[in-house]
């Protein structure tokens, strides 16, 4: 419900992630570091975003790319140092916005000094900070728990004589989370970045964090095919969701209840039903459970509609929305609906009620490069050859410029760039009137200027075929938002008394201004934002 009490940063504001590796070097050695980042605030200032998400920057051997962490409160030298950091968080601050740190609780590398010391024998006091079995009789693995990254989920330890079970690599042993000085551990790290002021985490694979006590084994998926990853052969149902992660979710909570308005985002891949129970009982858990709907969805109007609703609908009294559109993990926007409609995903994200988060260069219209075989980098798509599950194609380097490589580097960049960066690129989109880049900054501009559209409340709007439409309201203030997800026009009727305003913002950035009374036509892939008449009330 929209009301005029107070709402916090994290519920007005928008998130911004930035793949460190990949948004700006400053140092020319091909990747990405903080003080780059530091080079690119004003831009994000201009831009109009109000909270930077900057995924691992922590030591690690990187074997998944910083989500193996060695050292939980330390900063890789190839990002940098600790007083990079702490330049980068004072100067995110003086200009008003926020610091989001990603925090991988579940898994640390193998590299880890706990799982050092776990490993060097069964009677080590650190032993249990893993999950750490038997083989069965016959020598074979505890269980049939698969690993995200494919393979078993299990690892040999010739030394010690056991299996350690790890989600993703088995340079990623995860964490025993019923063992209460893991518990302890990770939330003095929490402590740690708190206390230097960091505004809140990301958490990595928050339905990961516990598994069945009894390590049941997990149900074989009967949809699965075989040009799908490994891990979908079976149901994770005993690996991950566990009621008793919801202690820990809270636990996390109360952490960061101590300190003044910080946020806890939980990383969450789970149908809306399951994925709401992660605002804990009474309010109590992650602040936002990530909603990666529209990452997931066909893009269809009919689709969409039901489950945006069905989310808001889901939602617990009091639980907070999110939306996101992009992440390190997933097809880039406009490869996976094309560069018209990703206009429309714009427009959706930033007018849907609740947080959006927006991954870095998608407001640029930036495209999954393709990444010849031999130059993988990704262990998902390494290890699963064949299927497509690179990931390396969304991280591709921020085009900033048409210089040599695209202002990114002076250096080889860690990965290729696209071809297109001679034409976009933030430099060029910022002259050209009506680039992504335009569309992305109006679209932020009239979300912040609009109560109604930040913190107003949704309404469907009755639609029918290819017509996404929907309503955001705040006392008086109606708009409407009307997008076109197919590609012939479609007319809009309603009686006059209800249908009549103005069309404030369009996603071809030319029909601005135009008024309607009874009847809209939208063109193919348009989508607009109007101002309703509010003397005609409803
Ligand atoms: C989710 C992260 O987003 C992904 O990049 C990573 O590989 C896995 N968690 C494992 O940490």
């Amino acid at each position: 419900m929209a009301d005029n009490t107070k709402h916090l940063w994290w519920q007005n504001g928008i998130i911004y992630q930035v793949y460190p590796r990949s948004f700006q070097d400053s140092d020319n050695d091909g990747v990405g570091d903080l003080k780059g980042i530091m080079q690119r605030l004003d831009y994000l200032q201009w831009l109009g975003v109000d909270a930077v998400w900057v995924s691992p920057v922590y030591p690690s051997p990187m074997a998944d790319f910083g989500y193996d962490i060695s050292d939980y409160t330390g900063i890789h030298p190839l990002f940098g140092t600790m007083q990079d950091f702490d330049a980068m968080l004072q100067e995110i601050h003086r200009r008003g916005m926020k610091l989001i740190l990603d925090l991988v609780p579940n898994h640390t590398s193998d590299q880890h000094p706990w799982f050092l010391e776990s490993r060097s024998s069964k009677d080590n006091p650190k032993r249990d900070w893993y999950i750490w079995e038997d083989a069965k009789p016959d020598g074979s693995e505890p269980n049939n728990w698969l690993s995200v990254f494919g393979g078993s989920g299990w690892e040999w330890d010739e030394k010690t004589e056991q299996y350690y079970y790890h989600a993703f690599l088995k340079e990623q042993p995860d964490l025993n989370w019923r063992n209460p000085e893991v518990q302890e551990a990770m939330f003095d790290v929490m402590r740690f970045w708190l206390d230097k002021g960091v505004d809140g985490f990301r958490v990595d694979v928050m339905w990961h964090m516990v598994k069945d006590k009894q390590l049941r084994d997990n149900p074989r998926n009967p949809d699965y095919k075989p040009e799908m990853a490994t891990y979908e052969k079976l149901l994770p149902a005993y690996s991950t969701d566990q009621p008793e992660v919801h202690d820990i979710v809270q636990q996390m909570r109360q952490v960061t209840d101590k300190y003044n308005e910080r946020v806890i985002i939980g990383e969450i891949y789970l149908p809306i039903q399951r994925l709401v129970t992660y605002y804990g009982p009474n309010n109590n858990g992650a602040h936002l459970p990530f909603n990666f709907m529209l990452l997931n969805l066909p893009w269809d109007a009919r689709t969409i509609a039901a489950h945006i609703d069905e989310y808001e609908g889901a939602l617990p009294v009091g639980g907070w929305p999110n939306w996101v559109l992009g992440n390190h993990d997933k097809s880039r926007i406009g490869s996976r609906i094309g560069l018209e409609q990703a206009r429309m995903a714009a427009m959706l994200l930033l007018t849907l009620r609740g947080t959006p988060t927006l991954y870095y260069g998608d407001e640029l219209g930036m495209t999954n490069v393709d990444i010849p075989e031999d130059q993988i980098q990704d262990p998902q798509g390494l290890n699963m050859p064949g299927l497509n599950l690179s990931r390396d194609p969304e991280r591709t380097p921020m085009q900033w410029s048409d210089k040599e490589n695209a202002g990114f580097t002076t250096a080889e960049p860690w990965l290729p760039l696209s071809d297109n960066y001679k034409q976009v690129n933030v430099e060029a989109q910022k002259k050209e009137r009506e680039s992504m880049l335009q569309l992305y900054k109006k679209l932020i501009e009239l979300r912040r200027s609009e109560k109604a559209l930040s913190i107003g409340d949704y309404q469907p709007v009755h639609t029918q075929g290819d017509v996404l439409a929907f309503k955001r309201i705040h006392d008086e203030e109606q708009f409407l938002i009307a997008l076109n997800l197919g590609n012939t026009t479609q007319r809009l009727n309603s009686d006059p008394e209800k249908l009549s305003g103005k069309i404030v913002l369009s996603t071809d950035l030319k029909s601005n201004t135009q008024t309607f009374d009874g009847s809209i036509d939208l063109q193919p892939n348009q989508g607009i934002i109007c101002k309703l008449y509010t003397k005609y009330k409803l």
